[in-house]
């Protein structure tokens, strides 16, 4: 796996926007104006406007990684069995798994610095309820099927309070957070675009499945050494609930997400299992980013030599 030291500041590709930073922070703004609820506008012809010079903006950006990534896909094998193994190890050897900065904050990281954290992860946040029912349009019914059992997990299953989307807000709001796109890292801004690029756009359908799949079966560690570490620092259940529930709930999703979406779709059509193990590598780097310019941030002033990254 390549690491994200050796990517070129992913993002730095366009004359429109030279900077990483301007490029993610213009693709979040535009995410949040076109997915918002709306009414009829007489702007409208002018949005249509922003929205193509926007959406070739995007391509260019999900091209560019891809062309990054393709060195890595050649091997990835076309059987059901053997792609589901390829995917699987994704767990332990995908980029930005084991970070040592979930260790650290488990056991080390103020209040101070887990909230400056949790800003940033909620400011990248696309909204994984809305990613899945984006994604699932025209899918064949075993893997529509599936995205229909996770989609209704994501919504409480019918009950308000076990909606996913608002109990990461009440950890927001109760930890008093002011996530926004200006002060959150690019990296975490990429993230969430490159999310949001997948499941908004038809031809990398079989991508969004893979970046998806690939949260499932990462996520749960991750969000387990999140929920100690808030527990350890004294925040009450309301407040660790988001991720005591999917420390839990993401190894059945996955479980479930392979079996159910992957396996199928790859044993009707082999070419698309790159297609899918794309998408999880573009998720995993993008993870892989942030954690590294969490650490950045974090660890500039008190690097703990426990947890030193290699
Ligand atoms: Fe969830
Ligand atoms: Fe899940």
């Amino acid at each position: 796996m390549i690491s994200v030291n050796k990517l070129a500041r992913l993002g730095v590709f366009t004359p429109e926007f030279p900077d990483a930073e301007a490029l993610h922070q213009g693709l979040a703004r535009w995410n949040r104006r076109r997915l918002a609820i709306a009414k009829p506008s007489r702007d409208w012809a002018a949005d249509l406007n922003t929205d193509m010079r926007m959406l070739r903006l995007e391509g260019g950006f999900v091209e560019a990684f891809r062309a990054l990534l393709a060195p890595q896909l050649a091997a990835v094998p076309e059987d059901a069995a053997g792609f589901l193994g390829w995917f699987e190890a994704l767990k332990d050897t995908g980029p930005g798994q084991w970070d040592p900065l979930f260790a650290w904050l488990e056991n080390e990281a103020s209040l101070e610095q887990m909230r400056w954290f949790l800003t940033q992860e909620a400011a990248g946040e696309a909204g994984f309820d809305d990613l899945v029912a984006l994604t699932q349009i025209k899918l064949p019914p075993r893997p529509k099927l599936e995205l229909a059992r996770n989609y209704w997990d994501e919504m409480g299953r019918g009950a308000e309070g076990g909606m996913h989307g608002p109990m990461l807000e009440r950890t927001v709001k109760g930890l008093e957070l002011t996530p926004s796109i200006e002060g959150t890292v690019w990296q975490s801004l990429c993230l969430a675009n490159t999310m949001t690029a997948l499941a908004t756009t038809r031809r990398y359908v079989y991508q969004s499945i893979g970046a998806l799949g690939a949260v499932e079966l990462t996520a749960p560690t991750r969000v387990g050494a999140v929920a100690e570490g808030l527990k350890r620092l004294g925040c009450p259940p309301e407040q660790r609930k988001y991720f005591v529930l999917h420390a839990q709930l993401d190894i059945e999703h996955s479980r479930a997400w392979n079996a159910e979406a992957l396996a199928p779709l790859v044993e009707a059509d082999p070419s698309c299992a790159r297609l899918i193990a794309e998408g999880a590598l573009m998720r995993l780097t993008c993870g892989e980013q942030c954690f590294e310019a969490y650490r950045g941030h974090l660890w500039a002033h008190a690097h703990p030599v426990v947890y030193a990254a290699e």
